[in-house]
């Protein structure tokens, strides 16, 4: 899979999720087996550029490469202008959202609302192409609703725009989340470009991506959710695309002193009171299913201080590891 000039290691990128692909985030699935992590969008409001999160969101220090950045608006010389400040704040790829049905996004006519309006979204694309020496990247859903869904009309204007490459969500913006994602129009899409495409939507496990990945023809596959949580999903699925076989998944003490660091992780990115509120998020997912996990949570929310949250996880997860890894 090759983004411009950047080739990467495998065909496995994590989605950008606005609240969830921070830099600690985007690392630790890089380290475990993403070949890309595209990070949470940055408004294209240059009034915004200055807040405490704008700068924290262009925080690339120490991140693997290629560092992709989204941007999301609907204002060509505004998008322009966004690519271009993070280009210069270090970004070697900028990816647009043309894909985040978000109503924060889309009452202001950006993310998936564009798809409905292509003359912009063949402004938008010229622009911030030639605004930038890096490669742009594109993220669509497959239309604006099942009846118009105009991916394929779209995927050739970015094409024709330069575009390196086209995330495809299998929903259209009016799906929201709902149903399944379908596969299909990616597929077509893909037959249709000669550009990488890279489908996305409900891919949960190995098994998925290898058939969506035949089923579509698609370069590469997208994972957000899944991710959540469970960030080694990655090096389990680059393990049985490469050779058809199940990694086992890791016992409950790894996954405890991985949860650790993502913990100091969030702690010194954020610092102490956003750290712990952004943990709490994580917590809840790297301990959903688990025995307990539900009073668990309810309990480590009432924790309001790192040393209080990081040690009650860490209990936890020792008496799970206790329990379950010595039965196994
Ligand atoms: C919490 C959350 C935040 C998201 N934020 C963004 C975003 O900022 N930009 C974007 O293009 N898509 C965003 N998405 C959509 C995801 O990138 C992805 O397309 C979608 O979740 C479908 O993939 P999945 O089924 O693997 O989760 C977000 C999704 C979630 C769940």
């Amino acid at each position: 899979m090759q983004i411009g000039p950047y080739k990467l290691g495998n065909n496995l990128v994590l989605a950008p999720m606005a609240g969830v692909t921070d830099r600690p985030f985007r690392q630790l699935c890089r380290s475990l087996g993403a070949g890309l992590a595209v990070s949470e969008m940055v408004s294209c409001n240059s009034l915004l550029w200055g807040s405490e999160k704008t700068r924290r969101r262009a925080d690339h220090e120490g991140e693997n490469e290629p560092r992709s950045v989204q941007i999301a608006g609907a204002d060509p010389a505004m998008m322009a202008e966004a690519a271009r400040y993070n280009v210069d704040n270090g970004a070697q790829i900028i990816d647009i959202n043309m894909g985040c049905p978000a109503k924060k996004v889309c009452n202001v006519m950006a993310g998936s609302a564009l798809l409905r309006d292509e003359s912009l979204v063949g402004r938008i694309l010229d622009a911030v192409v030639a605004a930038v020496d890096a490669p742009v990247t594109l993220k669509i859903r497959t239309g604006w609703d099942r009846q118009s869904r105009n991916a394929l009309r779209i995927a050739r204007l970015a094409e024709q725009a330069g575009i390196r490459a086209l995330a495809i969500h299998g929903r259209t913006r009016a799906c929201a989340y709902t149903g399944d994602a379908e596969y299909d129009t990616i597929a077509e899409v893909k037959a249709a470009i000669s550009i990488p495409v890279i489908a996305n939507g409900d891919i949960r496990s190995a098994e998925q991506a290898r058939r969506v990945l035949d089923h579509t023809g698609a370069d590469a596959v997208m994972i957000g959710r899944a991710a959540q949580g469970k960030p080694w999903i990655f090096r389990g699925i680059d393990h049985y695309l490469r050779t058809g076989e199940h990694l086992p998944e890791p016992p409950i003490s790894w996954i405890r002193d991985l949860m650790l660091d993502h913990l100091q992780q969030l702690y010194a990115f954020y610092g102490e009171d956003v750290g712990v509120r952004v943990a709490r998020k994580h917590i809840g997912w790297y301990s959903k299913g688990q025995t307990g996990g539900a009073a668990f949570r309810q309990f480590v929310n009432q924790t309001d201080t790192s040393e209080t949250q990081f040690a009650a996880v860490r209990e936890f997860f020792d008496r799970l590891a206790a329990e379950v890894d010595l039965a196994a």
